[in-house]
């Protein structure tokens, strides 16, 4: 947007303070990429290590001249940034043109990140033909991949002519505020109309059994008996924004000014949905058709029925002292703890509290068909009978676990 305006705007007689304007509205769009790019981008890595080490090891394996390829980018934006930033002054009064023509690049780099995170994110959602073929192009070129790019690339408009709204109304001057307005209005409606068309693309290629999930995923459990507030919410939102759009395109700076913070504040909660509906529908799986939430593979669910968990783990015998409520929660850290705690957020206590081993030894056998979340239990008969006494236990409060380790038992409970 910053180069947009500048584009129209910049160096034009008519429009006197825009140079100053847009010099600090570019610092502060770079001050925001850079720290909320680096905040992110390493919580992003720190978080998804720490709960799925496997899930991350397979991505690797499966992207890794992809990610490779999308370090070189990632460094080159910051590169272009960091030569706009420092030459800006000397750019725009010498050759506005080079400014211009090095803010289309740095869009165009951001354009090359946006579709390598598309293929790795619309993978994990929809990996198509990839667990059969396993080729590095299906998993790219995904079912989810074109559309969700389309909604990305268009919600990325819809928040950047918000922000440059926000700007012109609040920072801007009247020499320029309602031909600035008019602009990014503009762009926001054209944005909205085009993620509103992508969107539904994009939830037409997601299997139903996902989609069906998306109200429950953002309203959580207990609110999700009232759907309507799902649909009325986003309406709501879609509302806000619209009207923002043509109250900008009317050049009505006061009804703007009005409007700006719930449509910003609108935009985020979009996003943010956008981005939670994806990681939840897909339900029991980290990568549908290849593996279970808890870094179980499905290929190697026969084994572990066959032979059991903690005969193909080099770990147990290694790490843990051997006994039967030892077993038990080696088990539930392999089967649950990545989705229930003991004592925290759904607790495993309240699932269970008050059965006996058998009644919970059954429905170990159908967690599966329990909630459309839970992946089915891997392990032998006996390995589950083990978990259901240990299950039994953990909901008479009998099992005290070591205070860093939910599946280290304290041994003087053995
Ligand atoms: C991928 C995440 C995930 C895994 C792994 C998982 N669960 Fe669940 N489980 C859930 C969610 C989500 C719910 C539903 C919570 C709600 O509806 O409030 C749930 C609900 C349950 C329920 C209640 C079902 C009902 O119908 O009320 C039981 C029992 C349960 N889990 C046991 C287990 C056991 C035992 C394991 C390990 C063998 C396990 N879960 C593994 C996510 C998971």
């Amino acid at each position: 947007m910053v180069f947009l305006g500048q584009k129209y705007f910049g160096g034009r007689p008519e429009h006197p303070g825009w140079a100053a304007f847009n010099k600090a509205f570019f610092r502060f769009t770079v001050f925001t990429i850079t720290i909320v790019g680096a905040v992110t981008g390493t919580g992003i890595w720190l978080t998804t290590i720490a709960l799925a080490p496997l899930g991350i090891a397979h991505m690797i394996r499966i992207f890794f001249w992809a990610w490779f390829f999308e370090y070189l980018i990632f460094f080159s934006e910051i590169v272009v940034l960091l030569i706009l930033y420092f030459r800006w002054d000397s750019l725009v009064d010498g050759n506005a043109r080079t400014l211009v023509r090095l803010g289309y690049a740095y869009v165009c780099l951001a354009v090359i990140s946006a579709v390598a995170i598309s293929a790795n994110l619309g993978f994990m959602l929809t990996p198509g033909d990839w667990p059969a073929s396993h080729r590095f192009w299906s998993a790219v070129l995904n079912p989810s991949f074109l559309p969700q790019l389309a909604s990305r690339l268009s919600f990325a408009f819809m928040l950047g002519s918000l922000v440059a709204m926000a700007a012109v109304v609040f920072r801007g001057e009247d020499s320029f505020r309602a031909d600035a307005l008019r602009l990014f209005g503009t762009v926001l409606a054209a944005a909205t109309v085009a993620f509103s068309i992508f969107l539904g693309i994009y939830v037409s290629v997601v299997p139903r059994a996902f989609t069906g999930q998306i109200a429950f995923s953002v309203l959580t459990s207990h609110f999700s008996r009232y759907p309507e507030i799902f649909t009325v919410a986003n309406a709501l939102f879609f509302a806000v924004i619209i009207a923002s759009a043509a109250a900008a395109v009317a050049r009505r700076a006061v009804a703007v000014k009005l409007l700006i913070v719930p449509a910003v504040i609108s935009m985020l909660l979009l996003v943010t949905q956008f981005e939670r509906i994806r990681e939840f529908i897909r339900g029991p799986y980290l990568l549908p058709g290849h593996m279970y939430a808890n870094g179980i593979l499905l290929e190697e669910m026969p084994k572990l029925k066959a032979t059991g968990v903690i005969a193909a783990s080099p770990w147990f015998a290694a790490v843990y002292p051997g006994g039967a409520t030892s077993r038990g929660a080696f088990l539930f850290a392999q089967n649950c703890s990545i989705c229930h705690t003991v004592g925290g957020i759904n607790d495993i206590r309240d699932r269970f509290r008050g059965r006996t081993p058998d009644g919970v030894r059954v429905i170990l056998g159908h967690t599966h068909e329990l909630a459309p979340f839970m992946p089915p239990f891997a392990g032998t008969d006996d390995e589950r009978s083990t978990l259901a006494d240990y299950l039994v236990r953990v909901g008479r409060d009998e099992v005290r676990h070591s205070s860093l380790s939910r599946s280290l038992v304290e041994v003087r409970h053995e």
